[in-house]
């Protein structure tokens, strides 16, 4: 299927066929496909790429400004996953990192090693670093290993399947990397910015916050937050940055992150009610982060996107943009009767 055309919670292929789209192009389109708003802070950009790290435009300024924490950005989800995980062994000195079953956090090579799909390391595992200890998800890890300089998790698993753990689950880790002197990264590229209802989930007891997906509403920008501000100096490793990319911190992106993030707050009230639309429908999950069991090509041959998910990809999952109706869930619900 050729995307051709995209608005709101419809897209339109190369043929012609209408879709609802159910994936939200994988959680980014929070506040649908095409947004206007969107399209004319990118269209209003006097600067389209600065210099990254060391000379940034003041889209990306503003928006540092507008972040509720520090800030270090990154272009996709698995950057800031990584800029995390690093921050942990600058922070600690310790290399170890506990994940959890069922866990994604992006291929990058130190992203997939905490990643709990062993078809996706398999290819890879002679050049993962680690130590990873594996743990399961929504449980209590017990102690930490001694060699672990932090836990990442994410508070609602999204490719594992709109996973959602205990509500005391995160207050446990952080308890665990209190008691061990390690860092609680909370993952939430694919649950944060509204999805499951909350703008930053797990921030009230993450070091390091994740984001990335919905953030750039389809331009790509990540950020890891340091919730613990102190952890920002870690960074400062003499007059370079020695963890950066060519796009990082990216006008477009910047200007659109600025909107998803003045726009979503609004959407909060409304996510926890279409939510519960698709709860009664039999969708596990939170917020606008669902899944049930399903065949995800047979979805889209009835004109419904929807994204395989589980580590057996059992099931199809719907993250669908915020901004979807009543009317858009019901008919997307009925063409997959
Ligand atoms: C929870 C989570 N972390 C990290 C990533 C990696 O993000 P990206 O694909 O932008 O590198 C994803 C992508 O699906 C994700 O769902």
């Amino acid at each position: 299927m050729i995307w051709a055309h995209a608005d709101g919670c419809r897209v339109v292929d190369s043929e012609g066929r209408e879709y609802l789209d159910l994936s939200g192009g994988f959680g980014v389109a929070a506040l649908g496909h095409g947004n206007e708003r969107v399209r004319r802070a990118l269209a209003a950009q006097p600067v389209v790429h600065a210099l990254g790290d060391l000379a940034e435009a003041e889209a990306t300024v503003a928006l540092r400004e507008r972040l509720p924490w520090p800030a270090k950005l990154g272009v996709t989800g698995e950057d800031a996953v990584e800029i995390a995980l690093r921050t942990a062994l600058l922070a600690t000195g310790k290399a170890g990192i506990v994940a959890f079953s069922g866990a994604y956090h992006g291929t990058g090579l130190l992203a997939l090693a905490a990643t709990g799909f062993s078809r996706f390391r398999a290819p890879f595992q002679p050049w993962l670093p680690g130590p990873v200890f594996r743990r399961p998800f929504g449980r209590d890890p017990g102690t930490l290993p001694a060699s672990a300089g932090c836990v990442i998790v994410e508070p609602v698993q999204g490719r594992g399947g709109a996973g959602v753990a205990p509500s005391h689950f995160l207050r446990t880790l952080r308890a665990r990397c209190d008691e061990a002197g390690a860092l609680l990264v909370v993952d939430a590229i694919y649950a944060g910015l509204g999805r499951v209802g909350e703008l930053w989930p797990g921030a009230d007891v993450a070091d390091v916050v994740c984001v990335g997906k919905a953030l750039g509403h389809g331009l790509p920008i990540s950020a890891a937050l340091f919730v613990n501000r102190r952890l920002e100096r870690v960074w400062q490793l003499g007059p370079e940055d020695v963890y950066t990319h060519t796009h990082t911190g990216n006008p477009l992106a910047c200007a659109a992150a600025l909107v998803v993030l003045d726009e979503v707050p609004r959407l909060l009230e409304r996510v926890r009610e279409a939510g519960e639309r698709f709860a009664a429908a039999g969708w596990h999950g939170a917020g606008l982060l669902r899944a049930r069991p399903g065949d995800a090509l047979a979805a889209w041959r009835r004109g419904v996107i929807v994204v395989p998910a589980g580590e057996d990809g059992s099931l199809m999952s719907a993250t669908p943009p915020l901004t979807i109706t009543d009317a858009e869930i019901d008919e997307a619900l009925e063409r997959l009767r």
